[in-house]
């Protein structure tokens, strides 16, 4: 929680009613692992204003999903109907992103969606490196409470984020990475199929490996 006087204890060995944001660094993190599970995180995420991006937005979206995924998604950052509804993926690009998981045979329910940013940049403009740098904590947070084996990175802005800050997805997508102990696949952006459907392709292809392995851990 935000201003959980537990998470400040752990980080000062005393109560206090300070806002968890407003912690330094090493205090920040230290609270981020006090959170034990994902409405703790959540909570804490409702109340971050650690960029700018807060202030321009009209709410956090936090992520959703199945908390024991074996798949998580992460696409960019909310788009104006994510940042409406509190929930990611709910716009054009979301309802195409259920129609591709259908496909490929997963239901929405059973993968836990996120984003590399959960504030909404404004005119949806590609989030700067500070701004992905302040709301890593909480991704990286989520990966060690969903814990998935499977990742896929939706897009340039989720795989530059995953694998390295020069990855080009024109060249990553479409083969598994090793990071971090999970494997990560990435993918076209919904959104770049919207905009170009040859994608479409391509995207199908990925989601086949995806299902494949998904399959062999079960
Ligand atoms: N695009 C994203 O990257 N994330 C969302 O949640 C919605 C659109």
């Amino acid at each position: 929680m935000a201003d959980s006087p537990s998470a400040f204890s752990v980080a000062h060995g005393k109560e206090s009613s300070a806002p968890i944001y407003r912690l330094d660094t090493a205090a920040f993190a230290v609270a981020l692992q006090r959170a034990s599970d994902l409405d703790e995180l959540a909570a804490m995420a409702h109340d971050c204003d650690r960029c700018g991006l807060r202030a321009g937005c009209r709410t956090v979206v936090f992520g959703e999903g199945n908390p024991r995924a074996r798949l998580l998604l992460v696409g960019e950052g909310p788009g104006a109907t994510e940042d409406a509804m509190g929930r990611p993926f709910v716009g054009k690009a979301g309802e195409l992103l259920d129609r591709i998981l259908e496909a490929a045979g997963f239901h929405r329910a059973d993968v836990y969606i996120a984003n590399v940013v959960m504030c909404r940049p404004p005119g949806n403009r590609v989030p700067t490196p500070e701004e992905m740098s302040a709301c890593r904590p909480y991704l990286e947070r989520r990966l060690a409470l969903v814990d998935p084996p499977l990742i896929v990175a939706l897009g340039a802005t989720a795989t530059r984020a995953l694998l390295r800050p020069n990855a080009r997805i024109t060249q990553e997508r479409g083969r598994w990475h090793r990071v971090d102990g999970r494997w990560v696949m990435p993918t076209y952006h919904p959104a770049a199929l919207l905009r170009d459907p040859s994608k479409k392709k391509a995207v199908w292809d990925d989601f086949q490996l995806v299902r494949e392995f998904y399959r062999r851990l079960s």
